[in-house]
């Protein structure tokens, strides 16, 4: 069986196919990075323009790529929520025309549920796990009991992780996206800056919430008093944000008693953070999971993947009048496809 994946939800597009017996056939995306990097960050209107030229290329692509057409794809795998609107429009509007044309079934994807089973691409992570999903866009905590199974135990309140990083980046000039610049000057820098944790170590049910705008108002601040190398600015604000991340989690594992953690996301493929989870696992007894490098940021493989897991395990799908969602929980988004005909 053959899944197609369209991605739009954000600044890429992204379009792959997936077969059960050969895993992925073809993963194409075309990012808009340099396009948005006047802007220190996404510019919808700018996203939603490239997606619409980028959309039939990339499919054509990727169907070349896998050496297949139309006629032996199984199922067309979309992402419907949550994300930038006016970029959602323009993969769900296609992937409708694919399954009009094909006669073949539109299956919804959940793009924070793509990040997370992209890490089953590569191995099978046993449930239930607790998932940490860190990008430009999401920063959220849930407890995973099984596919379609999720608990939402917690999420920003403010500010997505990668979003800091974004802007933080953007006070040192240091150009867009800036999480991998971060992420490497630290290694150079030291933990000059007194930064705050925030929400770190809170009791009570909203304790798996974060907040970041504050700790990048604090850098701010810090920069404006003096003066300061690069380096240890990105070391201070990585070492503060990677105890919450971390810190979070863990209190996360400890409450639901798993053994396994899957961090996902495009923040996922910071270096620090991986260290920190591993040096975690081995004192509290639990294995860290992360997406491959190149599954870590935005991609449409994550979609066939997922579309072809729902396809062949409880068969959801999607009416051709369905509307994606800028905004929807996960949960909520299992809880609105078991209702859908
Ligand atoms: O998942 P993604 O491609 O898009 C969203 O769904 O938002 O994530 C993009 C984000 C950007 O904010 C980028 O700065 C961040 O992921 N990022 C990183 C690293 N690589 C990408 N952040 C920290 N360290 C990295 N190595
Ligand atoms: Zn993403």
């Amino acid at each position: 069986m053959i899944t197609l994946g369209i991605e739009t939800s954000c600044d890429d597009t992204g379009v792959s196919l997936y077969s059960g017996g050969e895993g992925i056939l073809s993963n194409v995306v075309s990012s808009q990075v340099d396009l948005h990097a006047n802007w220190g960050g996404v510019y919808p209107d700018l996203a939603a323009r490239e997606h619409t030229r980028n959309i039939i290329p990339v499919l054509d692509k990727a169907l070349k790529d896998a050496g297949k057409d139309l006629s032996q794809i199984d199922g067309i795998g979309i992402t419907v929520a949550p994300g930038l609107i006016v970029s959602l429009v323009i993969g769900t509007s296609a992937a409708k025309t694919l399954s009009l044309i094909t006669k073949k079934p539109l299956i919804p994807v959940h793009h924070i549920e793509a990040h997370i089973f992209a890490v089953f691409i590569e191995k099978e992570v046993p449930f239930p796990f607790v998932a940490l999903v860190v990008s430009g866009g999401h920063t959220e905590l849930y407890l995973i009991e099984g596919f379609e199974r999720y608990r939402y135990l917690g999420g920003t309140l403010d500010d997505a992780v990668g979003e800091a990083y974004d802007k933080v980046a953007r006070m040192l000039g240091l150009g867009y996206p800036g999480g991998p610049v971060i992420d490497r000057l630290a290694k150079e820098g030291r933990e000059v800056l007194k930064l705050p944790r925030p929400l770190l170590g809170d009791k009570g049910k909203n304790r798996f919430n974060f907040s970041f705008s504050g700790l990048k108002s604090a850098v701010m601040r810090e920069l404006e008093k003096g003066s300061y190398r690069k380096e240890d600015v990105a070391r201070s604000f990585q070492e503060a944000v990677v105890d919450v991340l971390v810190g979070k989690t863990v209190d996360a594992v400890r409450e639901f008693g798993v053994k396994n953690v899957v961090v996902a996301g495009g923040v996922s493929a910071n270096s620090r953070l991986r260290e920190r989870f591993f040096e975690a696992g081995k004192g509290e007894g639990f294995t860290p999971h992360f997406p491959p490098l190149y599954l870590c940021t935005d991609n449409g493989a994550m979609v066939s993947y997922t579309a072809y897991r729902r396809l062949t395990e409880t068969g959801r799908t999607i009416g051709l009048d369905f509307e994606p969602k800028a905004r929807l929980r996960m949960d909520r988004f299992v809880e609105m496809i078991k209702r859908s005909p």
